[in-house]
This record gives C-alpha cells, sequence and structure tokens, in this order.
C-alpha cells in the first residue's frame, strides 16, 4: 500500500518508518526542511531505540522516502496519515492549528479517493472539523479515520510493532478492512484491533493518558503522605501491585510526570468536558498534583541549602522526561533548571542523549557533562531527575570522592535509604525518610 506521513516527529517518524518495515511504499513529509535533509542522509532528530537501523534498511531499500513535497507524495497514496504536533494553549486546550493546516493542505493536493487518517491526539470532534474542512476544499471522495497511537516515547518501535491493541474510530467497513490490513502484520499474536465509532476513538486516547497521570499523581499524594507520616512507599507501591485488581504499571512515585502528552492530553480533556459544562474534579487535581511535585522537589533542594544555593553547584544526573529519549518537553528538570539558574546557582547537568536539547535550550547558563562522574566534580549535591539505567548503581565511592558535599536528592527512588547511611550520604528520596 502507498502511505504518506504528514509531520516526521517522535510519532511520525515511528509510524512511517514501522510501516515501510512491513514492505509498504511510505512518504514521510515534514515542513522542517533541515530534518527532511538529514533524515534523507540517514541522520535522526531524535533519539529512539532501535529506529535509527530501521530508517536506515528502509531508506536503502527504497520503500521509505522523507520529503517536504507533501503535493506530490498526497497525489500518489491512499493513505495520509495526519502526525502533527497538537501542542497545549496557554488556556490549556489542545492547539489543532496544526493538523487543520496539515488537512487542509492535503485536501487541496488529493487527485482521487484517499483515506485520511488522524493520528495526532486530538479533541473530540476533531475529526468531524477535518471532515467538513476537507469537504470545503476537495470534490474528490475521501474518508476520516481516528487512529489513536499508544507508543511510549524510549520503547516507541517496539509498541509499534508489537502493540497491545489498535483502535479504528471508522463506521466504514470497506475503510476499517483498509485499517485492518495495514496492522495486520502487528498483531499477528492476536492482539485485538478495537474497532469503535469515531469519538469514542478520540475520547480513548485521552482516557488512557489520563488513567497513567491519575495513577502516578496518586501515587505521589500517597508519597507525600508516608513521608508526613513515617511509611515507606516502596512498601505501599508493593502491596498496591502485588493486588491482581490493579496490575504492576505506573505505581512508581517520583518528581512528576513530564513529556509531551500527559500534562496536555489532561488538560486538553478537562478543557473540552468544561466547554460542555461538565465538572473535571478529577482531572484537574491529576495535574495540580502534579505541577505541586515538581515544585515539590524544587522546594527541596533549594530550602537544603537556604540562602547559600546561589553559591553552591549543583550536578543533575538526567534531563529527559524519561529515559531511553531526548525529549525535554515538559520534564521535570525543567522546573529545577529554571529554579536554580533564577538563584544564580552553578549547574552540571549530564544526561546519556538530551545534552544537546539542554545546551540549545539553556546556552551557557548550564554546563553539559559529557560523562556522569564529569558532572559531579566539585558538587555541592546530585539530583537524579531521570532513572537512565546507567545511574542505578554506580561506584558510589568515586562519586563520594569526587563531591565537595556528599547530598543526593533522588527524584525517582533508584538507590536505597540504608545504603545511602552505609556509604555517608545526606540522601533525600520521594515517600521515604530522609537520611
Ligand atoms: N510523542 C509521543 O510519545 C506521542 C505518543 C502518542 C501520540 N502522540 C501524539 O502524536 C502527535 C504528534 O506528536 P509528536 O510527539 O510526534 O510531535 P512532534 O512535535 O515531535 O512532531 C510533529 C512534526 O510535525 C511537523 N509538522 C507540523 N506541521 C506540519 C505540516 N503542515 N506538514 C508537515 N509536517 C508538519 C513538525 O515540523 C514536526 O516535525 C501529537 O498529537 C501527540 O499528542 C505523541
Amino acid at each position: 500500500m502507498k502511505v504518506t506521513v504528514v509531520g516526521t516527529g517522535y510519532v511520525g517518524l515511528v509510524v512511517g518508518t514501522c510501516f515501510a518495515e512491513t514492505g509498504h511504499t511510505v512518504r514521510c513529509i515534514d515542513i522542517d526542511e533541515d530534518k527532511v535533509a538529514s533524515l534523507n542522509e540517514g541522520k535522526l532528530p531524535i533519539y529512539e531505540p532501535g529506529l535509527e537501523e530501521l530508517v536506515h534498511r528502509n531508506l536503502e531499500e527504497e520503500r521509505l522516502t522523507f520529503t517536504t513535497d507533501l503535493e506530490g507524495a498526497v497525489a500518489d497514496c491512499l493513505c495520509v496519515y495526519l502526525c502533527v504536533g497538537t501542542p497545549r494553549k496557554e488556556t490549556g486546550e489542545a492547539d489543532l492549528s496544526f493538523t487543520l493546516t496539515a488537512a487542509e493542505q492535503v485536501a487541496r493536493a488529493m487527485t482521487g479517493y484517499r483515506v485520511i487518517v488522524n493520528k495526532s491526539t486530538c479533541p473530540l470532534g476533531t475529526a468531524k472539523k477535518l471532515d467538513e474542512l476537507i469537504g470545503g476544499i476537495t470534490s474528490h471522495p475521501y474518508d476520516v479515520v481516528v487512529n489513536p497511537e499508544f507508543l511510549r516515547q524510549g520503547a516507541a518501535v517496539d509498541d509499534f510493532m508489537r502493540p497491545d491493541h489498535v483502535v479504528i474510530g471508522s463506521d466504514d467497513v470497506r475503510v476499517q478492512e483498509i485499517m485492518k490490513e495495514l496492522y495486520a502484520p502487528f498483531v499477528r499474536t492476536g492482539k485485538p484491533i478495537l474497532v469503535m465509532d469515531i469519538r469514542s476513538a478520540e475520547l480513548v486516547k485521552y482516557a488512557t493518558n489520563a488513567m497513567l497521570a491519575t495513577r502516578i499523581s496518586f501515587m505521589n499524594e500517597l508519597a507525600n503522605i508516608c513521608e508526613a507520616f513515617g511509611g515507606d512507599i516502596t512498601h505501599i507501591r508493593e502491596g498496591l501491585a502485588a493486588d491482581s485488581r490493579f496490575g504492576t504499571s505506573y505505581l512508581f512515585p517520583g518528581l512528576g510526570y513530564g513529556g509531551s502528552c500527559l500534562p496536555k492530553d489532561v488538560s486538553a480533556l478537562a478543557h473540552i468536558a468544561k466547554d460542555k459544562g461538565l465538572k473535571c474534579d478529577i482531572l484537574d487535581a491529576v495535574g495540580v498534583v502534579n505541577e505541586r511535585q515538581k515544585d515539590m522537589f524544587v522546594e527541596r533542594i533549594l530550602g537544603f541549602y537556604g540562602d547559600d544555593i546561589g553559591k553552591k553547584r549543583i550536578a543533575i544526573w538526567g534531563a529527559s522526561f524519561k529515559p531511553k529519549t531526548d525529549d525535554l518537553r515538559d520534564g521535570p528538570s525543567l522546573k529545577l533548571i529554571d529554579a536554580l539558574i533564577k538563584k544564580g546557582s552553578e549547574i552540571v547537568v549530564y544526561d546519556p542523549v538530551a545534552g544537546p536539547r539542554v545546551r540549545d535550550r539553556y546556552g551557557d547558563k548550564v554546563t553539559i557533562a559529557e560523562k556522569n562522574y564529569d558532572a559531579l566534580q566539585d558538587a555541592d549535591g546530585l539530583a537524579v531527575v531521570t532513572e537512565w539505567n546507567e545511574f542505578r548503581r554506580p561506584d558510589y565511592s568515586k562519586m563520594a570522592s569526587l563531591m565537595r558535599e556528599k547530598v543526593i536528592f533522588d527524584g525517582r527512588n533508584i538507590y536505597t535509604p540504608d545504603m545511602m547511611k552505609e556509604l555517608g550520604f545526606r540522601y533525600f528520596s520521594i515517600g521515604r525518610q530522609a537520611v
């Protein structure tokens, strides 16, 4: 099948490449000329494990091309995937301008029947809007389908290749068959393709992210209760995880969720519900608790050093919002770095892949260390922000010998208080007693 993917970001690049990997002819479009040029040279603009090899193979075998020529690509395909960004506006609602512009461009370029698949996360009613917009521009036949994406950055290729489920929002049997044909190679182990009405398909993506965010905020709130009363959140998590009614995922406390999806999707869902006159107390609270958790971590560090914070050198391990990605968007590291810059602290950041993005954002206000231990040289404290594997079992004596003050603020609970005590570190984690 010939597939055009509009938007070659974290989602579009993975989707297009994985479709090409199963034999389809895929053209990925982006308005960013530099991105397209570097992709055509096989250089990836993002870090995503396993993706580079797939891009290279499919480029070489000419199943995958990158171009800015949307018109040409749409003129010669059956399916057009919209994978552009839907960022959060200041008001909290989803910014649909990229989606609407892309749909308009697609409509103008159509030369015959097309299946237009919206993969971007968009509020209920967007597919209808797209339908009306496209219908007002083109006289060619088309169908609009909603096919939300559930991949996780850091595991995106695997998630797309082996999804738990695929959601297709369409009432048209012929379109459903085209979509099933596209996804057949990915669900051979019997994972379900859930066909539903368009509005439910739009909502199920928001519901998923809101559920994940709720679990995280719930655990963070419990963690704070543990700290106040002397419990240990690790045991609370173990108790919940052992109960088959709950499952084990997303029960880890931390310094708040970030990324391009959870924060914006929770607020976008609340926004559309409120527009309908509904109350969204749970969603509102989830967002509030999350921001408070990020603030709590920052305040803990500032509070520890008091008025001396401006004279301190603080090392930060991990800047990406989660491991195995270089994405900083809405990550807890940003609040911490912003606050430390404001206080005049010296900041040294080490992240296995996100260093260049931190440099792009902060310039010379922050030093980027090339290696994890380099960041610790003469540091007055270490903040662990992202739980990259290489931080989990470091050489503690080397850490102690490099640091000026042996203080660790562990936002991911990757070390144990007992061990930290034995090693002589001052140690602050989430939902456990300070050492
Ligand atoms: N990132 C994730 O993990 C994830 C997971 C599931 C769903 N989603 C959703 O998928 C959508 C895309 O997210 P993303 O993280 O890939 O965004 P992104 O910002 O990484 O990529 C979007 C890309 O679209 C391009 N673009 C914008 N307008 C365009 C146009 N008119 N024509 C061609 N290209 C255009 C941009 O240049 C950019 O490269 C969002 O709605 C997001 O909520 C994201």
